[in-house]
């Protein structure tokens, strides 16, 4: 039997977006992914997240098949439009109340609910007279925006997480244009994330000088990044693998631990990368309370100084291929999830061991981690022992992890249900709740009662065979 710490945190993870449907009701505004997936071309399946789960009218429901199977946690999202319709300026009480209902019917069945405040759903309006996060008076918007949030629910929920991955909006929002608000560009990636990090010191500032005390609440930003392994023992590789790292996780990193981008950035971008005012960097340095990572996959990388940069698929080349003259690639060997990607547990050991080093041990939330597979439902639910045996090897490298010493305090499977997976639509399923779009009917699949088991046992007994479980690649670091 694997055991986990006895106050280690099990929960599952949402977004507004992904599941809530009711696009047009209680008073709601619209946000770039409305406008997004209702532009022809840019959703795989065609579909939009206007019915989505239709959470917005289940949620009741939906808490409820959480009770059952005895989660603890439970991380969401709050739709900015939802509160604020225009971004700023009137707040609308039915979506106030929205969430209000929920946090309460959560707690009602002692369910903590982690909130994040920001999963990429910005309100259209801001998006149309700001030009979005490209506009550093976003900053004074979502710090407003989160105020509200931290006024209105901070009596209930103790868990905030102000932005979802600022990687995923600044690449692929504003570098490759492939998901909202579908810009492409070499240059606003860097400034949309200037924006997002000092969005995020202002509104946990603001936490901290105003309801922190009171409140004794905890407040961290989400960060993705999958794990670069270098492709050869050459030094040139391994430096490669490390500059890929900088570049991925150190962006946001750093300016929280260190109050500054990494030098590699300084020295490459040159004066695309905007500078922090020394207030500003002062202010962004140790603002957040706990490290959260969402993990998903690892690539091999080596070091493309001299030569082309070719593109891979699904991935694009990891962001901004030529600032950072790295070539990723798949080790063939490697099993693949319904993403296309790789399934290489290590590498998420690896991952939090860099971290770990890196920042100086903080306490981490793995805020995300959990695969897509093509379930088909059948008789008696849906069976998915590639889910379970995924979840299986990752969680064994958890909790390597954590006996090497890492304070990893906490997991959140993504995702609850199957829901609207951004621009795949819905032909990518992540739940361990199976959705039936065209009822809305709920099955269980097998994952879930397997992860109920581990969340009530406090840990698992590893399969006895189990194809993902691969030794390490055993390249060149610990
Ligand atoms: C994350 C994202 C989630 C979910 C997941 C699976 O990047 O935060 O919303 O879509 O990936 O792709």
């Amino acid at each position: 039997m694997i055991h986990f710490p006895d106050d280690f945190v099990w929960g599952t993870a949402t977004a507004s977006y992904q599941i809530e449907g009711g696009w047009l009701e209680g008073g709601k505004g619209l946000s770039i992914w409305d406008a997004f997936s209702h532009t022809p071309g840019k959703i795989s399946d065609r579909s939009t997240g206007d019915v989505a789960c239709d959470h917005f009218h289940r949620w009741k429901d939906d808490v409820a098949l959480m009770a059952a199977l005895g989660l603890k946690a439970y991380r969401f999202s709050i739709s900015w439009p939802r509160i604020m319709p225009a971004g700023r300026g009137s707040l609308n009480p039915d979506g106030i109340r929205f969430y209000s209902d929920l946090i309460d019917e959560l707690l009602m069945h002692g369910i903590t609910p982690w909130v994040t405040l920001y999963h990429w759903d910005l309100p259209l309006a801001l998006q149309l007279e700001l030009d979005g996060w490209l506009n550093p008076r976003l900053a004074e918007s979502f710090r407003d925006y989160a105020t509200v949030c931290f006024a209105h629910y901070g009596d209930r929920v103790k868990h905030w997480i102000t932005f979802n991955e600022p990687w995923v909006v600044s690449i692929l929002g504003y570098g490759q244009g492939v998901f909202a608000p579908g810009r492409v560009s070499t240059a606003e990636p860097y400034q949309a994330a200037h924006t997002i990090l000092r969005a995020h010191g202002m509104a946990v500032r603001e936490y901290r000088e105003r309801f922190q005390a009171v409140q004794r609440g905890m407040i961290g930003m989400t960060n993705n990044c999958d794990w670069r392994e270098p492709r050869t023992h050459a030094p040139a590789d391994t430096a490669a693998a490390e500059r890929a790292l900088e570049f991925f996780l150190g962006w946001f990193g750093d300016p929280l631990y260190r109050g500054d981008y990494p030098d590699t950035m300084r020295t490459r971008v040159g004066d695309r990368l905007p500078r922090f005012t020394a207030e500003e960097a002062a202010m962004i340095r140790g603002s957040q309370d706990f490290f959260g990572l969402n993990h998903y996959t690892t690539m091999l990388a080596s070091d493309a100084s001299s030569g082309e940069i070719l593109s891979v698929q699904p991935f694009g080349n990891g962001g901004i291929a030529e600032d950072q003259e790295v070539q990723l690639t798949a080790d063939p060997a490697w099993a693949a999830t319904a993403m296309g990607w790789a399934i290489v547990p290590w590498g998420l050991r690896k991952l939090l061991r860099w971290i770990d080093r890196r920042y100086g041990h903080p306490a981490i939330f793995l805020t995300e981690n959990g695969c897509a597979f093509p379930d088909v439902p059948g008789e008696d639910g849906v069976e998915d022992e590639q889910r379970i045996a995924f979840l299986d090897a990752y969680l064994s490298a958890c909790h390597e992890a954590i006996t090497s010493g890492v304070d990893l305090k906490g997991y959140f499977l993504w995702s609850l249900m199957d829901n609207f997976e951004w621009s795949s639509g819905y032909t990518r399923r992540f739940g361990i709740i199976y959705v039936d779009y065209a009822t809305g009917r709920r099955l269980h699949k097998s994952s879930a009662h397997w992860y109920s088991r581990l969340v009530r046992d406090r840990g698992f007994v590893p399969l006895s065979r189990n194809p993902y479980r691969t030794a390490d690649g055993d390249r060149s670091r610990p």
